[in-house]
């Protein structure tokens, strides 16, 4: 399997037949992740989970993930409270930390740090969000649900009409998207923010040198009506230089039911990698819609467990043995 023994730090450089395969362990991992069944296959592995840089899903799905292959979780979060505050270098960290750890997982603000610190661990890294840069795992689980939405829609790939909405500047799940949607041709995909956050050129190039018919606009109502899939976007305040700058594209966009039923064909799927800003100023995914069947975004969560386990069990090599360490779970699962 082309992740054993791997960093995966960007996805630039990762084939379809790689995804193919990765989404084919994804689809085994689901009876682990809906507790229908318990494996161990990890039992003894440690997962090194840093993050500098705020989050809920990503660091927690990279924890259950692993917890759910049966390996441990050492988690450091925030610049302050590690030795980089000291002055230490990533490398230095990377060398020490890669001695406690089996693989690790690293979110920092900087673009290109977690490449830097890869080069001082002596086990994989996995980028989990490098600044502005790029997103590589959440792209995955997103082409993931892209893939999963359309089919249970009876539609494939190919029939993507997908529309990126918000802050396309700053996003890095919609930067570490494109390149793989640029791995596919004759897709249709609209772009839609505010002029000033605008895609960065160099993702444009991609998407219409793989042949895209890709539109741009900052109008909302046009951009939702020719997609089957809406991606939208949290404006990322924290990459901006002060805040009153962010605030102004703070509601710029706001999806709800009443625009959603007007602009939307019904069964049009609702993607956005979350967190979705629901403050008064900018409510960009309303609350109305989440009894929408085309609201995809828990969905998209629940995936990223599916997408992160087996990375976990591709890197480590082990994706072949799930079954050989699994059993009934004991307990009773859900709420009735
Ligand atoms: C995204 C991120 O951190 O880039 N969140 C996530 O990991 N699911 C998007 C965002 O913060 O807006």
């Amino acid at each position: 399997m082309i992740f054993t023994s791997q960093h995966l730090l960007s996805v630039k450089d990762i084939s379809l037949e790689a995804i193919h395969s990765l989404f084919a362990v994804a689809e085994q991992m689901r009876p682990y992740a809906n507790r229908e069944k318990v494996t161990r296959v990890l039992e003894g592995a440690v997962l090194g989970n840093m993050f500098f840089e705020p989050s809920t899903r990503t660091r927690v799905s990279f924890g259950s993930a692993f917890n759910l292959l049966g390996g441990e979780v050492r988690e450091t979060t925030g610049l302050s409270n590690s030795a980089l505050a000291k002055g230490e270098s990533l490398y230095d960290t990377a060398q020490v930390l890669s001695g406690y750890s089996d693989v690790i997982v690293m979110r920092h603000p900087e673009p290109y740090s977690v490449e830097q610190f890869a080069t001082g661990s002596r086990v994989p890294v996995i980028n989990g969000g490098d600044g502005a840069n790029e997103h590589p795992t959440q792209a995955l689980l997103d082409l993931f649900t892209i893939k999963n939405e359309l089919s249970s829609l009876g539609k494939d790939i190919a029939d993507l009409r997908l529309t990126l909405l918000g802050d396309l500047k700053h996003g890095r799940t919609v930067h570490s998207l494109c390149h793989l949607l640029s791995l596919y041709k004759g897709l249709k995909v609209q772009l839609v923010s505010p002029k000033a956050l605008a895609l960065p050129q160099k993702y444009i190039d991609m998407l219409t040198n793989a042949g895209h018919d890709v539109q741009t606009g900052d109008n909302l109502e046009s951009g939702l009506s020719k997609a089957n899939v809406i991606y939208q976007t949290r404006i990322q305040e924290e990459r901006f230089s002060t805040k009153e700058e962010a605030d102004q594209y703070k509601g710029y966009f706001r999806l709800n039911k009443q625009i959603y039923s007007q602009h939307c064909q019904p069964d049009t799927v609702i993607m956005h990698p979350l967190p979705r800003d629901s403050r008064g100023n900018a409510n960009e995914l309303d609350n109305d819609l989440n009894k929408e069947p085309g609201l995809a975004i828990f969905r998209q969560t629940d995936n990223g467990v599916l997408v992160r386990m087996a990375l976990f069990a591709c890197i480590l090599g082990v994706e072949n043995q799930l079954a050989a360490y699994e059993r009934k779970v004991n307990w009773q699962v859900g709420v009735r």
